[in-house]
């Protein structure tokens, strides 16, 4: 065995991400179950709120400094808008909230980006949720839960490959796990507040 291309692997910054955010994602989970929210459509347009305004903060972060350099197919990503037709087709219509990530640059940026990206493999399960619960679909009320056009495998392996490019050192690659758990810390918060989105 090349214990040295193990070595690069552990210390890659997709694998940190994915290990040392692994207990956020776990939450993530959990929260997503007590939420419950396949459970009416009022609840999914509560959830759905929750996903258009992460998507505004994830977009928000798009713009700074140094991250087209680092994911040069930004402009396929992000799903604020697919959020917002889904809030439309429910007759919702948001009352706007002031952006967190406002002061947020890389190289945490890159870690809120990739909560943002991974959510879209999950996505998948909670696609065919919201198909079978509440008759939803990629073109009513669910877009924002849709895969990209090209697949979500696909799109997922060549950001996960922008992450490992982006030759980011130990101390950097730390601040952007710290991103990412700020994200996560964020969405949380979200779900736990459901009720109170607007
Ligand atoms: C019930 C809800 C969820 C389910 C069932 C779910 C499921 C999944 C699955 C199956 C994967 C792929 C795992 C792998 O390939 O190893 C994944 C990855 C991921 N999910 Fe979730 N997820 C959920 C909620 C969320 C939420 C709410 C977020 C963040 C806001 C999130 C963030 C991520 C991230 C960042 C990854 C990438 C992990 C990696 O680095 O490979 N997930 N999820």
């Amino acid at each position: 065995m090349n214990t040295s291309v193990n070595i690069q692997n552990t210390q890659s910054l997709s694998y940190r991400l994915k290990h040392e955010t692994a207990s956020e994602h776990e939450r993530m989970h959990q929260l997503m179950a007590k939420a419950d929210v396949f459970s009416s459509q009022e609840q999914y347009g509560k959830f759905t709120l929750s996903q258009y305004y992460f998507q505004k903060e994830i977009e928000n972060l798009f713009d700074k400094e140094g991250i087209a350099e680092l994911i040069p197919d930004l402009g396929i990503r992000g799903r604020s808008d697919k959020a917002l037709q889904d809030l439309s087709d429910l007759n919702i219509q948001p009352q706007g909230q002031s952006l967190q990530t406002e002061h947020i640059k890389l190289p945490e940026a890159l870690g809120w980006i990739y909560v943002s990206e991974g959510s879209t493999l999950g996505a998948a399960f909670l696609f065919k949720e919201a198909q079978k619960k509440l008759g939803l679909s990629e073109s009513y009320a669910a877009r924002n839960l849709a895969a990209y056009p090209e697949g979500r495998a696909k799109v997922w392996k060549r950001f996960v490959e922008a992450l490992d490019d982006s030759g980011f050192d130990p101390k950097l690659q730390n601040r952007v796990v710290q991103g990412a758990l700020d994200a996560f810390e964020y969405f949380g918060q979200a779900l736990i507040q459901l009720k109170e989105l607007k």
